[in-house]
């Protein structure tokens, strides 16, 4: 078991935090502050217990010296000062005189937080490479590290697995809930186990469906993936999305697992892709030339929700449909509310999927959404994540 922050005596100590404040961002302002949100009750923890609090985080991915300009932290810090409803010190450098002074400086239940550990990757890409000597750096500005940067977890970076290699560190809670929301999935998941997927590209599901097509007892696939499925059984598909390189790998499954892989048996076809096509609900026999299969069809519908009904764990990965777009998004609609009429475990693997969903008006507090995309998935394919296993052991426990 990893320690968390609780095993630790945070007063007059410097913490750091690392948190995951990787949010979208457009024109300056912030539109999905949930990741923030799910750090406060870690950060609040460390303040109530005389910490000095010390966050790091990365914001998207810096490759040019221009990207800076647009990845700055500062924004978030003033959404963080308006949650927390206190002061949070920004320090425009992630190393520096003006960053040491303004840590030696910080009191008992002030909070800093550090610009976007990513400026380390312009020029020579130290963070993501998790350059020793910044990690180095970044462990001696702290007493103790607390990572609690779930969605980041998948990373051996110099500002999580780098920090920890050198100081004292645990877990915070949102990783901490993260762990044990997918515990029974991983290990002995309740029967009858289904998986959802979908998204555009079979390449990103081949880690787990190889992974838990053995567990599982169904796998129903839909989204853009599900076409390339259905040519694998040689239906004719129009003009949908494909990923032929990843063909061969779905007639091997599909070969192997005949009775676990649930491909759509209609789908919602338009011959354009914007707001107010015309769209047909056909027959996966009945595609034409020109038609883009963009949701799944009525009967599909009915047939997932069968399998949803009869499941005692659900881990549900990619929207169904084009779902960005209201008249493509009925199939993940409706297997959503079928999800939130089921009892026992429910787990949706982060990312685009979990904010399609809310989008949608998901609203189901016996379901875990995850905060992390890659690092859920990394999870489901049944990898370690480094970002955790760096993390001190509790010996005691
Ligand atoms: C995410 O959004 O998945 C995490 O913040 C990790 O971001 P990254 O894929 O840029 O490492």
């Amino acid at each position: 078991m990893k320690k968390t922050i609780k095993d630790f005596d945070l007063t007059d100590k410097k913490i750091l935090i690392r948190v995951d404040f990787n949010v979208p961002i457009k024109d300056g302002k912030i539109k999905d502050d949930n990741r923030i949100k799910s750090s406060l009750e870690t950060i609040k923890y460390a303040i109530d217990n005389n910490a000095k609090v010390i966050l790091l985080s990365h914001l998207g991915r810096v490759k040019e010296k221009e990207d800076m300009k647009k990845l700055s932290l500062k924004p978030i810090a003033l959404r963080l000062a308006e949650l927390l409803n206190q002061n949070v010190k920004f320090v425009e450098e992630t190393r520096g005189k003006k960053l040491e002074t303004e840590i030696q400086n910080l009191k008992n239940k002030e909070v800093l937080l550090i610009e976007n550990t990513r400026f380390e990757d312009y020029p020579d890409k130290l963070e993501s490479k998790n350059d020793e000597n910044l990690g180095k750096y970044w462990a001696s500005l702290g007493d103790i590290f607390i990572n609690d940067a779930f969605a980041t977890c998948h990373r051996a970076h110099a500002s999580n697995v780098g920090i920890a290699s050198h100081i004292p560190s645990g877990i915070g809670f949102l990783v901490e809930k993260e762990v044990k929301a997918f515990e029974p999935v991983l290990n002995n998941p309740k029967k009858p186990f289904t998986v959802i997927l979908g998204g555009a590209k079979v390449e990103d599901k081949i880690p787990i469906i190889e992974n838990l097509v053995t567990k599982a007892d169904h796998i129903l696939i839909g989204g853009g993936m599900a076409y390339t499925f259905l040519k694998a059984k040689n239906y004719e598909v129009g003009k949908s999305l494909l990923d032929l390189d990843h063909l061969e790998f779905c007639q091997n499954i599909l070969n192997k697992y005949p009775n676990k892989i649930v491909l759509p048996t209609d789908s919602i076809n338009a011959l354009e892709i914007t707001e107010d096509s015309i769209t047909h609900d056909k027959n996966i026999e009945d595609f034409m030339d020109d038609e883009i299969g963009l949701d799944i069809g009525d009967s599909t519908i009915k047939e997932f929700e069968k399998y949803i009904k009869m499941s005692k764990t659900i881990v549900w990965n990619g929207p169904l449909g084009y779902a960005e777009y209201k008249i493509f998004s009925k199939g993940t609609k409706k297997i959503a509310e079928a999800l939130e009429n089921v009892k026992g475990v429910k787990i949706i693997g982060g990312g685009d999927t979990g904010a399609i969903l809310e989008n949608l008006g998901f609203k189901d507090e016996d379901t875990h959404i995850s905060t992390g995309g890659g690092a859920s998935l990394e999870l489901l394919s049944g990898k370690i994540l480094p970002g955790i296993d760096i993390i001190d052991e509790n010996l005691e426990k």
